[in-house]
């Protein structure tokens, strides 16, 4: 029997697989265990179930001789530093495809809200501000017609095309391995949705010089990671009409505080990293860990490796 660090409860019944088989401890907070009580929490553990809040960097492998093996319980794992877990001979695993759908129905929904400016609508009828009917009030833009620019053309990114498929949009992508160089794609796009992976590479992707380049009527949409935003570049885009608005379902730091100067822009809509919050998903990310840690520990390799 083995020993699992558990840094939250999750959804469903997964965890009771878990303990039928090994010895879990759970940390029961609902906020992420403070460092020292992680570190100290994986001492002793030979599985770690980690979410993508969970910091598994050189210092955490270190702390833990006996781990062999790290279940993420997230598509995206830049929260793990997958080299010196390798590096100890640690297995490391996500939750790949099972959030393809709700992530790709939260970027159309972050959409929608922005091209027919629900934000604003709904505080105008809270705020009392609904006076009657305008024919030129609360304008906002079309999607048929309109194209819209998938940054990253992995699963979610096509899951995203698809649904944009049915609004008849025109889809162009741009990505590491195909599309169109990603200046053009800015050019080109009326929304830009960003589904690539968060690495030196894509960090800070959009900034001012891609927002510059975006058309001043274009939408940002951002379900991937905070980090690939420039935010401050975002805050002065928005200030200056430079994009139309920009909905954001992650932010860098995660929770963004209430006093970022970030939320004085216009134009912004911000939800708290929901891309994957429906039951069914979460209960699913669940399991994929579980399977992960259960073969891990058993000696064989992770049916869902982070690759
Ligand atoms: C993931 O799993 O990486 C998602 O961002 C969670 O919503």
């Amino acid at each position: 029997m083995a020993h699992v660090f558990v840094t939250r409860q999750l959804p469903g019944d997964a965890l009771e697989r878990l303990a039928a088989e090994h010895d879990l401890e759970v940390w029961p907070g609902d906020m992420p265990p403070p460092r020292e009580t992680l570190l100290a929490g994986v001492a002793e553990a030979d599985g770690l179930l980690s979410l993508l809040v969970d910091q598994v960097d050189a210092e955490l492998i270190d702390a833990a001789p006996r781990l062999r093996a790290v279940a993420n319980y997230a598509i995206g794992f830049d929260n793990i530093d997958v080299e010196a877990a390798t590096a100890r001979g640690i297995q490391v695993g996500n939750t790949p495809d099972v959030l393809t759908d709700a992530t790709a129905d939260l970027a159309f929904a972050l959409l929608l809200a922005m091209a027919r400016r629900l934000p604003q609508g709904e505080a105008q009828v809270r705020e009392g501000r609904w006076r009657t009917w305008e024919p030129a009030g609360d304008l906002g833009a079309d999607l048929s017609g309109a194209t819209l620019g998938i940054v990253g053309r992995g699963r979610i990114g096509d899951a995203v095309a698809l649904r944009a498929d049915g609004f008849g949009m025109e889809v162009i992508a741009s990505s590491r391995r195909s599309g169109m160089p990603l200046e053009e794609l800015l050019e080109r796009a009326d929304f830009v949705s960003l589904h690539c992976p968060l690495t030196p590479a894509t960090r800070h992707l959009i900034g001012t010089e891609a927002l510059q380049r975006m058309k001043p009527s274009a939408y940002l949409v951002n379900t991937a990671r905070g980090g690939v935003v420039d935010q401050v570049a975002l805050r002065l885009a928005l200030i200056a009409g430079e994009i139309a608005g920009a909905a954001l379902d992650v932010t860098d730091p995660e929770p963004l505080p209430a006093g970022d100067p970030l939320l004085e822009a216009p134009n912004l809509l911000v939800v708290p990293h929901v891309g994957s919050a429906t039951v069914r998903t979460r209960e699913r990310m669940a399991e994929m860990a579980v399977e992960n840690l259960l073969a891990a520990l058993a000696g064989r390799p992770m049916p869902y490796p982070a690759t």
